[in-house]
């Protein structure tokens, strides 16, 4: 357990949250108080994010194929260019999803009654307000709590959650979802989102051990919405992650300025072209960075320097697409039952509502 003590604010107070020094989205030390009115607990601070993103890094440069986990992708900048991302017209997933919960946020606040919404991956929660409408006009909403592992997108929602909803109590949760669950808030009855089609950007094994460990985080009255998209034509695929105005390629570089800024490394940003494939074999986009020459980096944390040939490739991220069956099965694998399942009219984006089922089919010790 790697555990640290959160540091909080009571709600209402703007008291001090203790010099952490943890880093947020922008590199910034942030050992600032959050918002007026905003819990912030914190599980990442300064330092393990360095340990974190220096032992990814080393492991993943030097792996063959190389290749780089998703989550170093958000820092200040790339919170933000994700933000453009999910307007951009070929991305379609936001829109699907907005679309569904649009359409159904009232039968699925109606099926679990939660007085909490706990979101996971919650970026700036912006569709999420759909689910906090119809679990408010339910009348049991009590709480909300934004779980990210990047910190000044999750103050930034937060602030502006609690001017949107003055009678909410809103707790920020600065962490990793693939390390942190154990600390998530409990009590009431919860309902835990997981939207976006984040969970297609972990592997199928990730996702299992991601599912389970959930699982054993709920009580029987807590539910899961899971949103994914759903396998489709690869040409729009394709287009939603190589859109024209290249927002999409500056998301993906992002993630070399970040370790640029951070391990002290000297990417040459133009020297990388963002690729995305669909992979229909594994049913996963990938997205690339290939290098356009011969190069060397040196990232000088870490001591390491690093010969790309012209035309290898860093696999940055795989972004999944499941079929309504596939979830079915993977949420069963994993313990949970499926109460309802839901798409837009165009079949585009699913929305998953599950609960616990009887016991995780392999508990974990
Ligand atoms: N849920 C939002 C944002 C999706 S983008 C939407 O549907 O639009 C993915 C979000 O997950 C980002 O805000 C990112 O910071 C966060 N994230 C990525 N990996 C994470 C991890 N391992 N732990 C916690 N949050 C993570
Ligand atoms: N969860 C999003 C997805 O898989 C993340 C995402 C969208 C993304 N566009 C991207 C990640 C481009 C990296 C690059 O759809």
């Amino acid at each position: 357990m790697t555990a640290r003590t959160p540091t909080t604010t009571p709600a209402g107070g703007a008291g001090t949250t203790g010099m952490d020094g943890a880093a947020g989205r922008d590199g910034t030390v942030a050992g600032t108080a959050p918002p007026a009115g905003l819990t912030l607990d914190r599980h990442v601070n300064a330092a393990d994010r360095a340990v974190n993103l220096a032992r990814d890094v080393l492991t993943g440069l030097t792996a063959n194929p190389r290749e780089l986990p998703p989550k170093w992708f958000y820092d200040a900048a790339g919170g933000m260019l994700f933000d453009e991302i999910t307007r951009l017209p070929e991305y379609y997933p936001t829109r699907r999803e907005r679309a569904v919960l649009d359409g159904h946020a009232g039968a699925i606040a109606a099926a679990c009654a939660a007085d909490t919404l706990v979101e996971l991956g919650s970026g700036t929660s912006e569709k999420t307000r759909l689910l906090l409408d119809a679990l408010r006009a339910g009348g049991d909403l009590r709480r909300f709590v934004a779980f990210d592992v990047d910190e000044s997108t999750l103050t930034q929602a937060g602030r502006s959650l609690i001017a949107a909803y003055p009678d909410l109590a809103v707790h920020a949760v600065v962490g990793d979802f693939e390390r942190h669950l154990s600390h998530l808030p409990g009590g009431g009855r919860r309902l835990i989102a997981f939207l976006g089609g984040t969970i297609g950007n972990m592997r199928p094994v990730q996702r299992g051990a991601f599912l389970r460990a959930l699982r054993e985080q709920c009580g029987s009255t807590d539910a899961l919405l899971l949103g994914t998209d759903l396998v489709k034509d690869p040409d729009r695929l394709v287009a939603a992650y190589d859109d024209g105005a290249g927002v999409t390629a500056a998301f993906n570089r992002n993630v070399l300025t970040v370790i640029n800024r951070e391990l002290g490394a000297d990417f040459d940003i133009r020297g990388f072209a963002h690729v995305a494939r669909w992979n229909a074999a594994d049913s996963w986009i990938e997205m690339r960075l290939r290098a356009v020459r011969d190069q060397r980096v040196t990232i000088d944390s870490l001591a390491l320097a690093i010969d790309f040939q012209r035309g290898e490739d860093l696999l940055t991220e795989i972004s999944a697409k499941f079929t309504r069956d596939g979830i079915t099965a993977e949420l069963a694998d994993a313990g949970w039952a499926v109460a309802q399942q839901w798409t837009d009219p165009e079949g585009d984006f699913a929305v998953t509502l599950a609960t616990p089922s009887t016991a995780p089919s392999a508990a974990p010790v």
